[in-house]
């Protein structure tokens, strides 16, 4: 394990150990209930359910069915388990954080998917326990950026990506200065940054350096100056606040429609890559 990485460890094993004390009722997945979490205002992840749906579509169309996944820098493992449970995927779980592990592995086991799951506890900038071309699909839900200050992070994950096989990215965007000047203002408020490992915002000079090892690579920008849903953040219950949410959102699709280019200074992006054969 590499120290550069053992701050970041420190403070994910914090933020996953209350998981651990769950009930196996709460650690349960269930494609169901994670679509109407997506539209439930009072949860976290409704905040980033545009990025998620985009995200849901974009595994469906890949045919997952007994393909094996990796769920890169997984966390508590939410969309590896829509792979296991809804795309019937044999999914690798991995996390620098044993704590997430162990609560995947409880959430596998809760599921029912056990049998199509496995977990890693390792730093995803070295994957040396994995053979080359092993791979179907690497995901990564907000984890690319944390590994891509380490050399070789992306030569990584292209060696155990079978020849052909496909990367998905739901990722922060980080092209536009005012937003990132907010993030990082916010972050240094926090006094996270470091340990959380939010150094790197992924922006199309990480974009240019997987055009370089995958042949295709698509992406699908979200949020303009529906950005400003971060400052609402603890609000969308109240209907006004997801009616601000919504006008904006129109405001962006109506801007992005005139001014295409302006996709790039989005927040918030979709990223699918092919690999070469
Ligand atoms: C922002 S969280 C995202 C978690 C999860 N993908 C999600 O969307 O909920 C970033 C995750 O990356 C993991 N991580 C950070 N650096 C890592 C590394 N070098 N190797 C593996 N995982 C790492 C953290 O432990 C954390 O779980």
């Amino acid at each position: 394990m590499s120290t550069q990485a053992d701050p970041e460890k420190a403070f994910y094993e914090a933020r996953y150990a209350p998981f651990l004390e769950l009930r196996p009722d709460d650690l349960r997945f269930t494609p169901a209930a994670f679509l109407a979490d997506l539209e439930n205002p009072r949860k976290e992840i409704y905040e980033r359910k545009e990025l998620y749906r985009a995200t849901l579509n974009a595994l469906a169309r890949l045919n997952l069915s007994g393909k094996r996944v990796l769920d890169y820098g997984c966390g508590t493992g939410d969309f590896g388990l829509w792979m296991a449970t809804a795309e019937r995927a044999h999914v690798t779980f991995l996390d620098l954080a044993e704590n997430a592990m162990e609560v995947c592995r409880k959430r596998a086991e809760f599921s029912g998917v056990a049998a199509r799951c496995e977990t890693v506890a390792r730093d995803a900038s070295d994957l040396a326990c994995f053979e080359d071309g092993v791979f179907d699909l690497v995901y990564g839900c907000s984890s690319l950026h944390h590994t891509l200050k380490y050399d070789g992070a992306v030569s990584e994950i292209m060696r155990v990506l079978k020849p052909g096989g496909d990367l998905v990215l739901s990722e922060t965007y980080g092209n536009n200065r005012l937003l990132n000047a907010l993030r990082r203002w916010n972050w240094k408020r926090e006094k996270l940054s470091y340990d959380q490992g939010e150094g790197v915002i992924f922006d199309d000079e990480h974009v240019a350096i997987l055009r370089k090892h995958f042949t295709e690579v698509s992406l699908q920008p979200i949020g303009l100056f529906s950005m400003a849903k971060r400052a609402l953040r603890g609000r969308f219950h109240l209907a006004s606040a997801r009616a601000m949410v919504r006008t904006l959102q129109l405001t962006d699709a109506a801007l992005i429609g005139l001014i295409p280019p302006l996709k790039s200074q989005c927040g918030e992006v979709l990223v699918v890559a092919r690999g070469r054969r």
